[in-house]
């Protein structure tokens, strides 16, 4: 079977990621790179040898073959590359979020269906084994009629402050709600008609990143069934997962819990630190790429070489989008709002 030949635009901490599976999945090859840094494309290219650089995407696309492109790029900068790639013939892999506004997302929506090419954003949590599990166990109807749902899904302030220049342009809606938001209307197998949110804003703003600090949703779904969602980038940077997540699943016959910030299978101490390393999301066994990061970047490869639907499809991550935004209104408003 012949390789697909990927792009990649965007070369930061998560275009590496990518690259990182791409070198490895035998049925995918990486052919070009761009970012703004050329810099940054240039060490990623030397790392995964990936023939071609550029700075600009527009080159890029015009002059690299390829069958498809992973769009890697800040939150908020998702719109404008996917219309263009999608324009350009190609197949796209997007990073979480599909878009930060309605009129991106409609653009998207509407040149991936004129051009009749294949799109899935990177909502990775559906990869996630606990609640991969969670979900078979809900499809079997051991959980009998799902109620109800608790999500919480938090950052330390690092990754606000340090790891993101452009946490500003984004919140952790985008950043980590968009997954949580994903996780429950997958798992509740409906959409969310209704949401009332509240947040509180300061400590990210007097760090200089002016960004909401914390979000508490209401989601009530089509069918019945209510969530709480609780997303916030202000957990303090001493805890030694730089997530904190915990879901609650209850239906009229069984529940089901998952704790994954603290899986106890392994720590690692010195007199001035203890971490807890990530077996989990991203991690490398004997030069392999393992955990569920990765896992939903390999079934983007996987599913276009067989064909099949994506396990997220683009509807779902349009769904995120659109609730997300309905969560914003709603905290600026201070009532509720329904999903249009
Ligand atoms: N699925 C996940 O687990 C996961 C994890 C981290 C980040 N992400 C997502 O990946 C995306 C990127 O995040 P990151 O942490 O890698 O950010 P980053 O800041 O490390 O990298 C983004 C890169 O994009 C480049 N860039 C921006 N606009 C560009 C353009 N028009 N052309 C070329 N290059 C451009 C920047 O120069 C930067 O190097 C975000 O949407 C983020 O939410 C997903």
């Amino acid at each position: 079977m012949e390789k697909i030949k990927m792009l990649i635009i965007g070369a930061g901490t998560w275009g590496t990621a990518h690259a990182g599976i791409f070198k490895e999945h035998p049925l995918a090859e990486c052919v070009g790179i761009c970012d703004y840094n050329t810099e940054k494309a240039e060490a990623v290219a030397r790392e995964f040898d990936i023939p071609k650089v550029y700075s600009n995407y527009q080159e890029m696309l015009k002059e690299v073959s390829c069958d498809a492109v992973s769009i890697v790029t800040p939150d908020h900068l998702h719109g404008d590359i996917a219309v263009a790639c999608a324009e350009a013939g190609k197949h796209i892999l997007i990073e979480k979020p599909l878009a930060t506004n309605r009129e991106d997302v409609e653009r998207i929506v509407d040149a991936v269906n004129r051009n009749k090419v294949r799109a899935m954003v990177d909502l990775h949590n559906r990869w996630n084994p606990p609640f991969a599990l969670a979900k078979d166990a809900v499809d079997r109807g051991e959980l009998g009629t799902l109620r109800s749902g608790y999500f919480r899904l938090n950052d330390i302030k690092w990754v606000a402050t340090d790891l993101l220049p452009w946490a500003s342009s984004s919140s952790i809606l985008w950043f980590l709600g968009s997954h949580s938001l994903d996780t429950l209307n997958w798992l509740f197998n409906s959409r969310v008609k209704r949401v009332y949110s509240v947040s509180n804003s300061g400590v990210l703003k007097g760090l200089g990143v002016d960004t909401v600090d914390t979000y508490l949703t209401t989601l009530e779904y089509e069918n019945g069934c209510i969530a709480q969602m609780e997303n916030g980038w202000i957990t303090p940077n001493g805890n030694v997962n730089v997530n904190d997540m915990k879901c609650t699943i209850l239906g009229d016959k069984g529940m089901i819990s998952i704790d994954t910030s603290n899986h106890n299978l392994i720590q690692q101490y010195n007199d001035s630190q203890a971490k807890v390393p990530d077996v989990l999301v991203r991690n490398s066994v004997h030069g392999r790429v393992k955990g569920f990061a990765y896992e939903s970047i390999r079934s983007f490869i996987d599913k276009l070489a067989t064909g099949e639907h994506f396990i997220v499809s683009l509807e779902d991550a349009t769904q995120v989008t659109l609730v997300i935004l309905a969560i914003i209104e709603s905290a600026k408003k201070r009532e509720p709002v329904e999903i249009l």
